[in-house]
């Protein structure tokens, strides 16, 4: 038994020596060519003079684009199915860990980074089909478009359809749909995940599935259990939802010494339980303002699904204290609201969606919470005494209830449904990189989040996927604990982690699809 072991343990150690220093040795770019051919814009080595712009062209956080980031050994860039095939029997057969990037908006750089040795980045980019079918209201898209080109393409088909995912238009639809998107018409449509129905998905195996041939457990799992754990998606097909000719759309904007606190507290009540085509987001903001001096900013930005008189309607009846005024709100079509969400100006042309480089990004960190209870007034006022002396964390605090009451919380992977009055993300940015810049700026946002501790959910507390926290914690040495997955898998999932992994067991027994905060198999 001993000597057995010593057997195992000197062939691993020959393994893990020989792959880390032959890496162009390694039979995995002989056996893709193999199966491809040629590999001419599929694969990237480090030597190459794109290697480093293909990386850094989907890096959305700053902080994870330094020369001490730990990077692939390959990038891999497949424009079919069948290459995608190929790639991963080859990496499987060489134990290289595979990264997935569609987007590549993870908040901690999950998609192209690694806590492993040896990895590769499998970029999704070339994958931007998207087709829209009105008669049968719903759309292909591949897992590599941005959901801001799949907005466009509905646009352009109907007028009077949508699709309710985020709000950022160059969020990659692989990540987003698959850690269970949403955005302002959630209360309406829930998340985007609650509107798919059918995917298609390369596997360990390296087979190609769709729904049927995969099965109905692994397509559960594949609707906000994470891309990542199961396999590669290559695209989702979903179900179109209604959006009137017309919506409308406002921001208020209050500081402390304007009754901010007040109608904080009031939103809390009454933003969960409002009309369900009202969704009012919160952003709370530390400001510098004359003549207060630092100060808190609350802003109501929301979006109506219907037009200004009913909206005003709404209001009237249900937040009176918000003192809607008509001169505040504007009607717009869905596609503007789009736009409007994401901050472009007035008359921007849609068109400006098809740009996939749209974002301005830098140093990024962000956390979230759920609350089952509103926070007490005195709890609000010293919420905002604290974010003030900290000068630099915010808040986006985002409704549910409507719809979201309704959907029983096994319906998919992703848990807080009912009960769960809104969700919470913290934020914070900075511009400049360095060691102890960042620290400060993290020290601050997580000073904040234990700051939260008695007001949020507990017992786990909750975390939205989708919001990549890996400060919640981190499945380390080839990502294969039960228990170190189960910290961090119970905080995302609540109860339906468990089922989470039983389908990872079943389709993945081998934990080849893995990463920092991936589902564990169960030993
Ligand atoms: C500016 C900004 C705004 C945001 N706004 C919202 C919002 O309004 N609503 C919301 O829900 N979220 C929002 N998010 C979070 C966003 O949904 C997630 O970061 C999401 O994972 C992004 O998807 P991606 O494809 O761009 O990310 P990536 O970084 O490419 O991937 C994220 C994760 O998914 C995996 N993955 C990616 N593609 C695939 C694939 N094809 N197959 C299998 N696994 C895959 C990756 O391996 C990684 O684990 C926002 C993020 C940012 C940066
Ligand atoms: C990454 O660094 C390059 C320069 O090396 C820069 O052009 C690019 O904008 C950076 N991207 C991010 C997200 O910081
Ligand atoms: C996208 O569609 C075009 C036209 O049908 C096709 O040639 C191409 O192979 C598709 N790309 C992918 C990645 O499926
Ligand atoms: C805040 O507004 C509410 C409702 O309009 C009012 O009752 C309250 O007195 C106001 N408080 C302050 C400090 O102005
Ligand atoms: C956009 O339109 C609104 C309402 O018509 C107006 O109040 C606002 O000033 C406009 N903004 C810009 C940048 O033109």
């Amino acid at each position: 038994m001993k000597s057995y072991h010593l057997v195992l343990i000197l062939l691993s150690f020959f393994f893990l020596h020989s792959t880390s220093s032959n890496l162009q040795q390694t039979p995995f770019i002989p056996c893709l060519q193999a199966k491809i051919g040629p590999l001419d814009s599929i694969l990237y080595v480090p030597s190459d003079p794109s290697y480093i712009p293909i990386l850094q062209e989907y890096i959305k956080n700053s902080r994870f684009n330094t020369t001490t980031t730990p990077k692939p050994n390959f990038i891999v860039t497949p424009h079919t199915g069948a290459h995608v095939q190929a790639i991963i029997i080859c990496a499987k057969a060489n134990n290289l860990q595979i990264k997935i990037r569609s987007g590549g908006h993870d908040y901690d750089g999950v998609s192209y980074t690694s806590i492993e040795p040896n990895f590769i980045v499998l970029d999704m980019f070339n994958f931007r089909n998207i087709s829209v079918d009105v008669g049968s209201r719903i759309a292909y898209v591949q897992a590599g478009a941005q959901v801001g080109e799949l907005y466009y393409h509905i646009w352009k088909a109907s007028k009077v359809l949508g699709f309710p995912g985020g709000v950022c238009p160059t969020m990659g639809v692989g990540g987003h749909i698959s850690g269970g998107g949403y955005g302002a018409m959630l209360r309406k449509f829930g998340l985007s995940v609650d509107n798919v129905v059918d995917a298609e998905l390369v596997d360990v195996n390296g087979r190609l599935l769709n729904r049927k041939s995969m099965g109905e457990d692994l397509f559960w799992a594949i609707r906000g259990g994470g891309g990542g754990s199961f396999g590669v998606i290559l695209s989702y097909t979903v179900k179109l939802v209604d959006v009137p000719e017309i919506v409308t759309v406002f921001r208020i904007e209050k500081l402390l010494e304007e009754n901010a606190t007040y109608l904080v507290n009031r939103w809390q009540y009454v933003a969960p339980i409002i009309d369900n085509h009202l969704f009012i987001r919160l952003l709370v903001q530390p400001i510098t303002r004359k003549p207060y001096g630092k100060t808190i900013r609350a802003s109501f930005i929301a979006l109506f699904l219907g037009n200004a008189q009913e909206l005003l309607g709404v209001t009237n009846n249900e937040f009176p204290e918000l003192g809607l005024k008509k001169t505040d709100i504007r009607e717009m079509s869905w596609i503007e609201s789009v736009l409007y969400w994401a901050n472009f100006d007035n008359n921007t042309s849609p068109e400006i969606l098809l740009n996939r480089h749209l974002d301005t990004v830098g140093f990024v960190k962000r956390k979230s919470d759920y609350f089952q209870t509103p926070i007490p007034k005195t709890g609000l006022d010293s919420i905002f005494k604290k974010m003030i002396e900290l000068g630099k964390v915010g808040f986006a605090w985002n409704p549910y209830g409507g719809v979201m009451t309704q959907i029983p919380a096994s319906t998919t992977p992703f848990p807080h449904r009912a009960g769960f009055l809104w969700k919470m993300q913290y934020s914070i940015n900075w511009k400049d990189g360095g060691v102890e810049t960042e620290k400060n700026y993290l020290n601050q946002i997580r000073s904040l989040y234990d700051f939260m501790t008695p007001y949020a959910s507990n017992s786990p507390r909750g975390t939205f996927l989708n919001y990549r926290d890996l400060d919640i914690g981190v499945n380390h040495n080839g990502a294969n604990s039960y228990e170190e997955g189960k910290v961090y898998g119970e905080k995302y999932f609540l109860g339906n982690f468990d089922r989470l992994v039983e389908i990872k067991t079943v389709v993945d027994p081998q934990n080849f699809f893995r990463n920092e905060q991936s589902i564990p198999i169960l030993k």
